[in-house]
């Protein structure tokens, strides 16, 4: 990601849904010195995310849209990440589809990270279908974004052995302790660190 590049570190924008323990593991990385990002915008489809409390916590600047009609939540949210000249987005469990409209502004500049060994078990609820196909492996994913769902380059993947006695639950806790590692390690990759 060449056009990243440079002295000064890329602002970025991250979106939640929900939890924000993702977020919360970026921003902590994007406070150490090797990091080539700043998080300057946190921005949610819904206004009881529990992850907006680390808006708070961190002192980084909010933003809700509640995506009821998306072309216009997306218009706003893309005069909102001009004004703040956001140049990168992580997805960390957003939960709305951007339209092409809006990845085509943005395109090669927005990561997502899913909770699978793409290109296996795109979509939802992959734990459940995981230990239903009694899958050895599963892990986690961090992948450009593009016009299909789960469906961009991969960047990094963390494979984790699956357990006999493995719940949807217990899969889930132990693939969530490498998403917090993987992250991070994809942002370094594109910035060739
Ligand atoms: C993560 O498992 C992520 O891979 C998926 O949604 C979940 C979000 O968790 N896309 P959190 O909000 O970051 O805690």
């Amino acid at each position: 990601m060449a056009q990243l590049t440079g002295f000064k570190k890329t602002k970025t924008a991250v979106f939640i849904s929900g939890r924000g323990s993702n977020l919360k593991s970026l921003i902590k990385f994007s406070k150490t010195k090797k990091s080539p990002i700043t998080i300057n915008l946190i921005i949610s489809n819904y206004n009881k995310s529990k992850g907006l409390e680390f808006a708070k916590k961190f002192r980084i600047k909010k933003k809700i849209f509640n995506f009821k009609k998306r072309s216009i939540s997306e218009k706003e949210i893309l005069s909102e990440l001009k004004k703040k000249n956001i140049r990168l987005i992580c997805l960390a469990g957003f939960m709305k589809i951007l339209s092409k409209y809006f990845i085509k502004n943005y395109n090669g500049r927005i990561l997502n990270i899913h909770p699978s060994l793409l290109p296996k078990y795109k979509g939802l609820n992959t734990h459940e279908r995981v230990i239903k196909n009694k899958e050895i492996y599963s892990g986690c994913t961090v992948h450009y974004v593009n016009y299909r769902l789960d469906s961009g380059k991969i960047i990094m993947q963390k494979k984790v052995k699956i357990r006999r006695n493995d719940t949807p639950n217990s899969l889930s806790k132990r693939i969530l302790i490498q998403e917090h590692k993987l992250y991070p390690k994809a942002i370094l990759k594109i910035f060739n660190l």
